[in-house]
């Protein structure tokens, strides 16, 4: 599994965790910054990360900002995105069962590292269902190419 990071000043708070549990699950990460808490613009690294999973470069992208929004907006503008932004657990199963997201968006401003670690191994762990969700992501995916 090769997995995609970015964030900016905002989500910054969450990435020492995040990357430790990566790291001990023995995934290959390619981090696209930032590094420290210097004011940044957000889309520069959704647009890297969902470059970098549209591409296959990656498998999965991760993205983090204050809320998690701003990096899910920017990151669905890629073609092939399905970036999910949440902070519950039943929501980070349920967007790999049945949405297949394949960037996970979380707020370091909304959710605590130890949370966000939650909701990424739920991500990563819970199987796509397949069956009826597949219908519906390709109706997704004929939108993206009507674009
Ligand atoms: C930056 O202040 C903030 O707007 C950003 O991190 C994010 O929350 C945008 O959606």
């Amino acid at each position: 599994m090769r997995i995609a990071i970015g964030c900016d000043h905002g989500g910054i708070v969450l990435k020492p965790a995040v990357l430790a549990y990566l790291k001990e699950k023995d995934i290959e990460i390619t981090d696209f910054g930032t590094n420290d808490t210097a004011s940044v613009d957000y889309p520069i690294y959704a647009k890297k990360v969902a470059e970098a999973v549209a591409s296959g470069a990656a498998d999965k992208g991760i993205l983090l900002c204050g809320t998690g929004i701003g990096m899910s907006i920017a990151a669905n503008k890629v073609k092939g995105i399905r970036a999910a932004v949440l902070s519950d657990e039943f929501s980070a199963a349920a967007c790999s069962a049945h949405n297949n997201a394949n960037i996970l968006c979380l707020g370091g401003r909304v959710v605590s590292p130890e949370k966000a670690v939650k909701l990424v191994d739920l991500w990563l762990t819970t199987p796509f269902e397949g069956d009826r969700h597949n219908r519906r992501l390709q109706i997704i995916a004929e939108m993206d190419e009507r674009k």
